[in-house]
């Protein structure tokens, strides 16, 4: 299929205190005894949830399992999929190891130890984003609503529902004088980092499509929004921003003898192109638009 004739125009963290230094809170005792046991004798409700989520797992994946035995098992991937050796992310890699009393973590400083370094941006994407100029962190979008920010859940795009309302397709017309009119595509979403935030083979696809009156697609084009790795070039950023619509223009809308359009918004976990198949893929929004009589005239 023909690329899509559209413009893009928008285009150590540190822990300190010994563990029996304050002995206000407890006796020795009772600290000493809180050191040797496992976080979830005490905090039963906390590692339950934290064991639920995706970094609690991370080395685990079979995305990420396939993809490190693909690379000869690289020991440089655990230091965030698995730091301590475990299964994935555990409640030392965030909250240090000296033990009670912890503390106080600062958000997003903590995250950005694995969700900035080589490869990654999330924390740079959100630092700059209308999200943090108004004061929300990370905790306000990646727990179930309403939650404190002690509460562990981490949700993210892999949990259901989480990707609800994240985005919005708003499709017009626009007519210029000197020429038929364009079809513009504005594309908006409340994530508080680039869409899709992180740099693995996530993607969100814009499909717009020309329909005939009998409502038969005449013609239909796609851009994809991610990571890219064109040959002979370093990596591409062309993930939707934050704050901003990503506004395409689209020429000719009426070509082909098209009555109107249909504009779908994806979100695809598999990296690789439209055409491979993901299951797992999910709908964001889609918009139509019924093209007036100068729009359908074909110039
Ligand atoms: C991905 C980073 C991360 C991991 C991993 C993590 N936590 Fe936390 N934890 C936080 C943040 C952020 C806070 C809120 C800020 C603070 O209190 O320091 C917090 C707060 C807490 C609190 C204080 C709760 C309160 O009400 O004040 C406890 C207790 C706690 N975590 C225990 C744990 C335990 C136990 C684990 C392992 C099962 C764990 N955490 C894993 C980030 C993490
Ligand atoms: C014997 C019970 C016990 C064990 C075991 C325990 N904690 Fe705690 N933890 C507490 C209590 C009680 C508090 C509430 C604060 C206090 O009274 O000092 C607390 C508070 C915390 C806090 C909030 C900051 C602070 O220091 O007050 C964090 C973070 C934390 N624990 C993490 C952990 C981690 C990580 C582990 C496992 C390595 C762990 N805890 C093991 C009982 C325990
Ligand atoms: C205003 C809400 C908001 C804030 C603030 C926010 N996020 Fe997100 N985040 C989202 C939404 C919505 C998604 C799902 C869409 C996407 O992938 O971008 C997401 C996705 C993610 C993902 C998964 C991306 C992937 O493709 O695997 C990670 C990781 C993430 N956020 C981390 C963070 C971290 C770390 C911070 C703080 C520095 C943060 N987010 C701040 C809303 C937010
Ligand atoms: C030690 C490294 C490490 C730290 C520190 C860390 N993360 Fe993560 N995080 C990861 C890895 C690795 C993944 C990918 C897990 C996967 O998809 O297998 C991840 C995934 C996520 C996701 C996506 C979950 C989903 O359902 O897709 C969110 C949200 C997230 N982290 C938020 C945070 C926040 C907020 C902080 C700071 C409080 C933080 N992380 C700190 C390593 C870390
Ligand atoms: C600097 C920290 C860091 C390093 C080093 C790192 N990753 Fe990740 N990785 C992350 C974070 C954070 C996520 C989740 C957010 C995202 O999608 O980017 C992630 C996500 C992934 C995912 C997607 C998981 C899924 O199920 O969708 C794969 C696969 C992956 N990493 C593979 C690797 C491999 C292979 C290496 C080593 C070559 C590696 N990573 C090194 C931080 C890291």
């Amino acid at each position: 299929m023909r690329r899509l004739p559209l413009v893009v125009a928008v285009l150590g963290y540190c822990w300190g205190g010994s563990a029996l230094a304050d002995a206000s809170a407890a006796s020795a005792d009772d600290l000493r005894d809180r050191e040797t046991r496992p976080c979830i004798a005490c905090h039963a409700a906390i590692s339950q949830t934290f064991a639920a989520t995706r970094m609690a797992r991370s080395a685990l994946g079979q995305t990420f399992r396939s993809e490190w035995h693909g690379q000869h098992s690289p020991a440089a991937c655990l230091s965030c999929h698995a730091p301590s050796g475990d299964a994935g992310v555990v409640c030392a890699d965030c909250h240090g190891v000296g033990g009670h009393p912890y503390p106080k973590l600062q958000v997003p400083q903590v995250c950005a130890r694995c969700h900035d370094a080589p490869g990654e941006r999330t924390v740079q994407g959100f630092r700059a984003s209308p999200a943090a100029a108004l004061g929300q962190d990370c905790l306000d979008c990646h727990l179930p609503e309403g939650r404190a920010a002690s509460d562990h859940a981490f949700q993210g795009p892999t949990v259901p529902g989480f990707l609800d309302r994240v985005a919005t397709i708003r499709l017009l017309l626009r007519h210029d004088s000197a020429t038929a009119p364009v079809a513009v595509v504005q594309v908006t979403h409340r994530a508080g980092h680039a869409l899709p935030g992180g740099t693995t083979g996530r993607s969100v696809w814009l499909i717009v499509s020309g329909l005939a009156s009998d409502g038969a697609p005449v013609w239909s084009e796609r851009v994809r929004f991610g990571w890219e790795h064109p040959p002979e070039q370093g990596w591409q950023d062309r993930t939707l921003p934050p704050g901003r619509p990503a506004v395409l223009e689209l020429p000719q809308p009426g070509r082909h003898g098209a009555a109107r359009l249909h504009a779908e918004l994806w979100y695809r976990f598999a990296p690789g192109d439209w055409s491979e198949p993901d299951p797992r893929a999910r709908r964001l929004d889609a918009a139509e638009l019924a093209l007036p009589q100068d729009a359908r005239a074909l110039r």
